[in-house]
């Protein structure tokens, strides 16, 4: 039997903003994470999937044609060059909570590219995993920027623009994120079209929007760079008061991520999609059980501490 695993993410500054061409940052999340599992099945019987957190199971002649966990599975084994005609069952479970911005499609994909590559000797570099999941995020959210499936991939904190090279950057001084769920499932696809909607409607609002969002990744990038963590904090709080203009903040959101600033957070923000989903806080040593406190007095229905390093 083989076993692959990956890691959940979480996005730092430009979510949205990314999707129509401005810089982003991610993170990935170890604290969390999916595992996929391949073993020989019984024989004459194909490809068994077993989604275990979905309690569904069944063969890819069953899977519609649209099936992520199918497209996932036909493409890597097409990748590799060994053909779908195999008695394999492939189980898949996740600790990634659905729909809360922290990348658990693209992580369950990853992490079954990671195990049939292993399982059949033939190790997939990054980039084509990264690649190849970005084909199932297209089933999963409609129009995705491909930051989800890069920084899962490639599991180090990523600088990314669509439709370029995407570059992996040093982080002088590590610090620590605190992610608050707000217990409130937001299915990106939903989230980014309602953002197309109003950019449709007021173009030139939301190209304004977009700008001053990819202005801040690029100054949180050269701050995480420099070890500025003071100015990280205020480049979040920032992102997260322009975001809260495009439309996607919620009363949840916007009492979680005040509570942790109250309770002495650098910069809070709203983290991912939105409307729902987690926000992030950047904590010390010395405040994160304060935020902690706070976060779960405004609501918050589970907290991961993380550090970005
Ligand atoms: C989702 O994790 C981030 C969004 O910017 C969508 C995308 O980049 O595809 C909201």
């Amino acid at each position: 039997m083989t076993v692959a695993y990956a890691s959940g993410k979480v996005i730092l500054f430009g979510e949205h903003a990314v999707v129509y061409g401005q810089p982003a940052i991610a993170v990935p999340v170890t604290q969390v994470q999916a595992t996929a599992t391949v073993e020989p099945g019984p024989a004459g019987r194909g490809i068994t999937i077993i989604a275990e957190d979905l309690k569904q199971s069944y063969t890819l002649d069953q899977a519609p044609p649209n099936d992520a966990l199918r497209a996932i599975v036909v493409g890597t084994l097409e990748h590799i060059g060994v053909g779908t005609k195999r008695d394999l069952t492939i189980t898949v479970s996740s600790t990634i909570p659905i729909a809360r911005g922290l990348g658990s499609g693209a992580a369950v994909s990853t992490a079954i590219v990671r195990a049939l590559g292993q399982h059949f000797g033939n190790l997939v570099p990054p980039q084509v995993i990264s690649n190849l999941v970005y084909e199932t995020e297209k089933i999963h959210h409609g129009t995705p920027s491909g930051i989800d499936n890069t920084v899962i991939a490639f599991e180090k904190p990523v600088y990314f623009v669509r439709d370029q090279k995407m570059e992996i950057f040093s982080v002088k001084s590590p610090f620590l994120l605190t992610i608050a769920d707000s217990g409130i499932a937001s299915p990106t696809r939903i989230a980014v079209s309602h953002v197309r909607r109003a950019w449709e409607r007021e173009r030139e609002k939301y190209k304004e929007l977009f700008d001053e969002i990819g202005t801040i990744a690029e100054m949180g990038r050269q701050a995480i760079e420099r070890g500025e963590i003071e100015t990280v904090g205020r480049l979040m709080n920032e992102n997260h008061r322009l975001l809260q203009l495009m439309g996607v903040s919620s009363p949840e959101l916007k009492g979680l991520v005040e509570a942790a600033r109250e309770g002495g957070a650098l910069g809070a923000k709203l983290s991912g999609a939105g409307r729902g989903g987690n926000i992030i806080a950047l904590v010390t040593q010395e405040t994160r059980s304060r935020v902690d406190m706070m976060l779960r007095l405004a609501g918050a229905k589970d907290i991961i501490v993380t550090e970005v390093s």
